[in-house]
């Protein structure tokens, strides 16, 4: 049914935060812990397909200890910002291609695909509704669309039934350090994806499996962990929740090609085509640890940095491993970081011109 549409059912909020506490929270949102008054749903079922859509308040879900995700993680998600605009309305960016990304999360992890239309207007109706926690400034709404499998069944199959939901957070940046960069980890014990597995998928089953070398990561005083490929342990493939791009001395970039085990990256995609139309050239090549430390050292490469939809574009500084640490250019930012962040921040929150038209108007 993959064209089929919903209506959605509106049920207000008896009694949403008031305005005082609402900005109270604002202030300061870190990120991930605020949350916003109410919530979408959609139920599948094998036999009725896409049903009783819901915006409703924001509660608890009742649910079966047999419910099949509990039991063996079938589960995707997605991340997506909106930006408040000027004239009283909201953006977001790209969420088409969230929406088609979630598709093939669904396919990978054998549950259904929710239309792109139905995504779209489920993102839109909770933004619309609960515009005023999006923060000023710097801040945004990052909202989560996820789907479970909701069966009440230990047997080991596809679930026939899934709940389809958003959720809204009021955030700030993600990183909490305030340094001018990163550090980050690289991890030699564990790897995230191998050939053939989920890599490519947004499944929580991908980051479950990455906390244990992301806690690691902090151990070792780092921000965020790098993950090596499964098969070589000598490729460099992304972060725990962001993709990464190098530049060089020649003034090119490159970033890990995809192959199925990292996440293709929106935002790895776009500042792609930016970087492009600045006549800047990016090599989506592979790239190994040992040469990365060579680069570093010589002075070829001269910047390295994380992207993605929580990450925006942060620079990293740092890199540290079981066999030492170096650092990347002066350890802070670099001048094309800053030039390919400010690019993606004007086309994200409406200040610059949007030749591609990757705003979506709520
Ligand atoms: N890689 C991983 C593992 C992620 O969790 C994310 C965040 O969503 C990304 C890359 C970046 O993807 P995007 O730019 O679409 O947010
Ligand atoms: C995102 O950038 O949307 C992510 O999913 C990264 C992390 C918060 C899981």
């Amino acid at each position: 049914p993959n064209t089929q549409s919903v209506k959605f059912a509106r049920v207000p909020h008896p009694s949403p935060l008031p305005a005082a506490k609402r900005a109270e929270l604002l202030k300061n949102p870190g990120f991930g812990r605020v949350f916003t008054d109410h919530m979408v749903t959609i139920h599948y079922s094998d036999a009725e397909g896409w049903h009783d859509a819901k915006i409703e308040p924001r509660a608890p879900i009742p649910m079966d200890p047999a419910a099949a995700v509990l039991h063996y993680a079938q589960e995707i998600f997605e991340g997506l910002k909106a930006y408040r605009t000027a004239d009283g309305g909201a953006t977001l960016f790209r969420p088409e291609e969230n929406a088609r990304r979630f598709q093939q999360s669904a396919k990978r992890l054998a549950m259904p695909i929710l239309p792109e239309s139905v995504f779209l207007e489920a993102c839109d109706l909770l933004v619309s509704t609960d515009r005023a926690w999006i923060p000023d400034g710097d801040g945004s709404l990052y909202l989560r669309p996820f789907m479970f499998a909701n069966e009440n069944f230990l047997g080991v199959k596809p679930s026939s039934g899934y709940l389809f939901m958003v959720i809204a957070s009021s955030v700030g940046s993600y990183f909490k350090t305030d340094a001018p960069a990163v550090s980050v980890w690289v991890s030699t014990e564990y790897t995230r994806a191998a050939p053939g597995g989920t890599g490519a998928a947004k499944c929580g089953g991908n980051y479950a499996a990455s906390l244990l070398a992301q806690a690691e990561a902090t151990k070792h005083g780092c921000d965020q962990v790098v993950f090596l490929d499964a098969v070589e342990q000598r490729w460099i493939e992304e972060l725990g929740g962001m993709n990464v791009f190098f530049v060089f001395d020649d003034g090119s970039l490159s970033t890990p090609p995809l192959g199925g085990t990292i996440l293709p990256g929106i935002t790895r995609s776009s500042l792609i085509t930016l970087a492009k139309d600045k006549g800047i050239k990016v090599r989506e090549e592979r790239y190994s640890i040992d040469q990365w430390r060579t680069d570093a050292g010589t002075g070829r490469l001269r910047e390295a940095f994380a992207c993605g939809t929580a990450a925006v574009v942060t620079p990293i500084g740092t890199v540290r491993s079981k066999d030492g640490e170096f650092k990347i250019g002066n350890g802070g930012s670099g001048a094309k970081t800053e030039e390919l962040k400010a690019a993606l921040v004007g086309i994200q929150r409406s200040r610059a011109p949007d030749p591609h038209g990757w705003i979506h108007k709520v």
